[in-house]
């Protein structure tokens, strides 16, 4: 049984009024990825043999970013049961079994998928298996109706009676049904009821009527958790921040103040580095071992290697690559810069489109000028060079080895290897100009 194949239906064509956004739903972002990629990733770990997602007329968006993944279009919003009833020609002569997961519920786990499959290809055979749950409020879910024979049927709220509406157990949406019967149940699912759709929950009542036997597993109110708003947004990125802080700890790292550090569902983390308060990992984050991460930094798409020291204040945006034992202190930032072993960028710099060579001092308020409105151009700085504060390297330029630049320096030639170049105007004194300018200006106003 096992070995059965497996086919995934994702359902996202609602619009998601309530988001209020013009980006589809599930393309909003938990943890620096879109919803419908958390759900695509866990599928993924279930080794499916097809995956279809279902999305709505102008959700391009969508199909671009699931690609190769294919997606069908249901051209009109008539229901659940519609919605898995347009992935029927990707799924032709399928006869596994079928998933069917709502791209809302982002959190749900591969180890829930698997208990629902293992109770769909248990011993029983029931033709659907449905996720249960049991929230604190289960305001206007679907209920189950559980008997001794197992699950007898899904009731809508607005078509549950009274006493239906008292059930705990509600209807997450996720199923799983044997592909052999799944089409021949759809095409009966009717819009006779209160909102006039095709609602997917009917297949229950409709297998029971077959003869065959229904059941369902439950799962966490916190991983089946549904957004539709902002608000649940937020309530879903701060469970998956939590998840994702705790596994940083468990794996070797200290977070001071874990509550103000955000990471990103790819943020990797060496072992013994320490994270101070107020820390931002952006997606594509690698950071390696024994690195002390001070308070407020700001990452996106860079490695760090081990033994390297940041912030407080430092921003590191894509292509930077900090090496080992590195210094990059507050209020600097690096962009597409590899900046190598032992260098030091300590203070009030902006290095772009650069080589920092290792053990290379780049002092106080130096500028990379990489962009002259038009082209980004690279500065080269050579292993061992010290560049005296509030220098401007207008790239394209080439700092030899070992050279040092005088404080103040505008450098727009190559210097070459272990000499100084100072370009900035040249220190004039006049004696006693001061003392004779005042001592005028003290005439006329007496
Ligand atoms: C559905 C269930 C309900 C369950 C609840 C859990 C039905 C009839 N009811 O109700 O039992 O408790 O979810 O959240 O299934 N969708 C489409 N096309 C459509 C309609 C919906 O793709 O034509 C997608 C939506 O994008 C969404 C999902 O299906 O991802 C659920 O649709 P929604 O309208 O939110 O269903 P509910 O009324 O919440
Ligand atoms: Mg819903």
């Amino acid at each position: 049984m096992a070995s059965r194949k497996l086919a995934v239906i994702l359902l996202a064509a609602g619009m998601g009024t309530r988001m209020k956004s013009a980006l589809p739903k599930v393309m909003h972002p938990i943890a620096g990825r879109p919803m419908i990629h958390h759900l695509m990733d866990t599928v993924s770990g279930l080794d499916p043999d097809h995956v279809v997602v279902v999305v709505g007329p102008e959700m391009e968006r969508i199909t671009a970013s699931v690609a190769p993944t294919p997606t069908v279009v249901q051209v009109e919003r008539l229901g659940t049961g519609h919605a898995v009833a347009q992935a029927r020609a990707a799924l032709a002569d399928f006869d596994g079994d079928v998933l069917v997961l709502y791209g809302d519920t982002p959190l749900i786990t591969r180890a829930t998928l698997e208990r629902l499959l293992a109770e769909r290809r248990g011993p029983r055979d029931p033709a659907v298996v449905v996720l249960g749950f049991r929230p604190d409020d289960p305001g206007q879910y679907g209920r189950l109706v559980v008997g001794a024979e197992g699950l007898k049927a899904i009731v809508e709220y607005r078509e549950a009676t009274d006493d239906q509406r008292k059930i705990p157990l509600c209807n997450s949406g996720v199923l799983a049904i044997d592909g052999k019967r799944l089409w021949s149940l759809i095409e009966r699912i009717d819009n006779k009821n209160a909102k006039g759709e095709y609602y997917l929950t009917d297949v229950v009542a409709l297998a029971r009527a077959d003869g065959a036997c229904c059941a369902h597993v439950e799962g966490s109110p916190m991983e089946l958790l549904g957004v539709n708003s902002r608000l649940e947004q937020a309530v879903a990125e701060d469970v998956v921040q939590r998840q994702l802080r705790d596994r940083a700890m468990e794996a070797g790292a200290t977070l001071v103040a874990p509550e103000t550090v955000c990471f990103s569902w790819d943020t990797k983390l060496g072992q013994d580095v320490t994270v101070w308060p107020h820390v931002v990992f952006g997606p594509g984050v690698t950071i390696g071992d024994n690195v002390e991460i001070k308070g407020f930094c700001h990452f996106e798409g860079c490695t760090v290697e081990d033994g390297a020291i940041l912030g407080p204040f430092a921003r590191l945006r894509p292509g930077a690559e900090i090496g080992e034992a590195a210094h990059i202190g507050n209020f600097v930032e690096v962009k597409k810069a590899v900046v190598e072993t032992g260098a030091k960028i300590n203070h009030l710099a902006y290095v772009g489109d650069a080589r920092v060579g290792a053990g290379a001092n780049v002092g106080a308020g130096t500028i990379t000028c990489n962009y002259d409105g038009f082209n980004k151009s690279f500065t080269d700085i050579g292993k061992g060079a010290f560049i005296g504060s509030n220098t401007a390297l207008v790239a394209p330029v080439t700092i030899g080895d070992g050279a040092v630049i005088g404080a103040g320096s505008v450098i727009t030639k190559e210097v070459s290897p272990g000499s100084l170049a100072v370009a900035r105007g040249s220190q004039m004194e006049l004696k006693g100009w001061a003392d004779r300018f005042r001592a005028q200006h003290h005439k006329t106003e007496g």
